[in-house]
């Protein structure tokens, strides 16, 4: 009976059906690299081999953060169960000095989220080759392929693409080939406009004729290494030379009976889901019910302690002691948890926890299943919307903008609003810390689920609610990821509330001592996959214009 109510209740307060398919699914940002994906597999292709022409056919069709000009992470679970997490996240050039975004008087100066000197050395195009030689079965060329044709022939601007290039007129209008490229030279594209990119399509086509090498020592790197002399840019031949993707082991944690495969630093989203799941589930949070202020409080405490700690902790730990084993285990879970009454606790009154001396919101995301069961979930980014705005000439592609991702100066907020410390300064060759959070769920040793996000610091607790929303209130994944998020990262001290939160609730959480914000801007753009009776089960956000598709 109680079961039925619940079905009865969740059913009319969401109601929106996944894809579903008996085989294999792809689910990306943009519909016609979705398309792409599905073709790939269709085709023998497995699904690290879709997830190379997925993010290939992203960096012409979704400008805003699909890319070659940046980097990111791929978290892997074969069929046979080996997981695994390929790192191609982006690094400081040689010539990057900790101070370098600060001018005389000590401020930091917008050089760290617009223009040439932004750019962090790429990763994309390492990383997927890494993943390719280790998992692929196609050929690299047949995969890069769709992309040089979609570039070259040209594809169909959605409005929310031609909406999107229109509203950063502010970030592409001041570098003349993003002007030209991008914004038609200032006179815009209108949705329905075929949009042929031929520089893109040059550089993609040497890239698939001549390999990877090709953007790292080739013609390509040649060109993006000029540019950058030329405009006073840091990347330099031998910091593209140099750059090598890698793999590490992804973290792993326990939430109610369930595996959580998460990923590791330089992502701070693996130790900040398995530490704020361990406290969630010692303050019993769901009792609460969705939606209730309670529960939002549980949530809201939560997060707030631990990005208390990610500032203090979290940088590239092939560079500084991250101390992830305590800031994972049940010991310091419960001494965090211990801490949380029911009132707010002000964030000037949180720090981070007592751990021994170690230590646009733009991007995307590719979740993909294939019919043997290999699963992954893939975001990158070019850090802001659109990067640094910066077009290389001769090129085509836009660069990130990901040296903002470092914390410029301790203590100062980047363009996300998250505080940083001295584990997240700039040191040359060093990997800037990113919210990114592939993960996947597994349960009896069991594929569940594949998810990731966009959207910057509010990756992590946006996937996390999601994930929440499967696991303790038995959601199918579309309402799972549609239902109303709530977000907190400690500083600034503001509880955010998506639009779905009653003005009630919002009430209550003031009234409990939250400053509280609402408003139409989203908590991440979850995409999904769930594994559930023999069906995979796709869902793009509803907050976004992506798209799930099968066979
Ligand atoms: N650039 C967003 C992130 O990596 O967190």
């Amino acid at each position: 009976m109680k079961a039925l109510l619940t079905l009865l209740l969740t059913s009319s307060l969401f109601a929106h059906e996944p894809v579903r398919a008996r085989k294999a699914m792809v689910v990306a940002q943009e519909p016609i690299a979705t398309d792409v994906g599905v073709d790939i597999l269709k085709r023998g292709g497995n699904a690290y081999d879709a997830a190379v022409a997925v993010a290939f056919a992203l960096a012409v069709t979704y400008p805003t953060a699909g890319n070659i000009g940046g980097g990111g992470f791929a978290l892997i679970r074969t069929a046979s169960g080996e997981t695994n997490f390929i790192d191609f996240r982006e690094k400081a050039p040689a010539g990057a000095t900790r101070d370098m975004y600060l001018d005389k008087d000590g401020k930091p100066t917008r050089d760290s989220v617009s223009g040439w000197r932004a750019v962090g050395v790429p990763g994309t195009v390492r990383g997927l080759e890494l993943m390719h030689k280790k998992y692929g079965k196609l050929k690299w060329a047949d995969l890069v392929k769709p992309s040089v044709g979609l570039a070259k022939n040209g594809f169909e601007l959605s409005y929310s693409v031609a909406r999107g290039l229109k509203s950063a007129e502010r970030q592409l209008g001041g570098f003349p080939e993003s002007k030209r490229l991008y914004l038609n030279n200032g006179a815009f594209y209108d949705a329905g406009y075929r949009l042929r990119l031929p520089e893109l399509a040059r550089t993609l086509d040497r890239i698939a004729k001549r390999g990877p090498n090709e953007f790292y020592e080739g013609q390509t790197a040649k060109l993006l290494a000029d540019g950058m002399a030329k405009n006073g840019g840091l990347v330099t031949l031998e910091d593209l030379k140099a750059y090598q993707a890698k793999e590490r082991k992804p973290l792993m944690g326990k939430y109610h009976g369930h595996d959580i495969i998460a990923s590791p630093p330089p992502s701070s989203g693996g130790i900040g889901m398995i530490q704020m799941m361990g406290v969630l589930d010692r303050l019993d949070y769901a009792k609460a019910g969705m939606g209730s202020a309670k529960l939002a409080h549980a949530l809201a405490e939560t997060m707030r302690r631990y990005y208390a700690d990610r500032s203090q902790f979290l940088g590239d730990p092939d560079f500084v002691k991250v101390p992830v084993a305590t800031l994972t285990s049940p010991a310091y879970v419960a001494q965090r948890a211990a801490t949380i009454t029911d009132r707010a606790t002000p964030s000037s009154e949180i720090q981070h926890g007592p751990v021994p001396a170690e230590e646009s919101t733009e991007t995307t995301q590719i979740s993909i299943v294939d019919k043997d069961g290999n699963a992954l979930s893939l975001t990158y980014t070019l850090n802001g919307g659109y990067g640094s705005g910066v077009t290389a000439p001769g090129l085509g592609f836009l660069l990130n903008n990901e040296m903002d991702d470092f914390s410029v100066k301790p203590g100062s907020p980047n363009m996300y609003g998250a505080v940083g410390g001295q584990a997240n300064a700039i040191a040359p060759g060093k990997r800037m810390l990113s919210s990114m959070t592939p993960t996947i769920v597994t349960k009896d040793g069991k594929l569940l689920l594949v998810i990731g996000a966009p959207g910057g610091t509010r990756i992590i607790t946006g996937v996390m609610q999601a994930i929440l929303n499967v696991i303790d209130f038995k959601l199918n994944i579309q309402d799972a990821i549609d239902a109303p998020r709530l977000h907190h990262q400690w500083q600034p001290d503001r509880l955010y509330l998506e639009r779905g939160w009653s003005p009630d609730t919002a009430e209550i959480l003031r009234k409990m001592g939250h400053t509280v914000e609402t408003g139409a801007g989203g908590v991440s753009n979850v995409h999904g996959i769930l594994v559930e009776d023999r069906w995979l089960q796709g869902a793009p956000d509803g907050r976004s214009n992506g798209k799930a598709a099968g066979y």
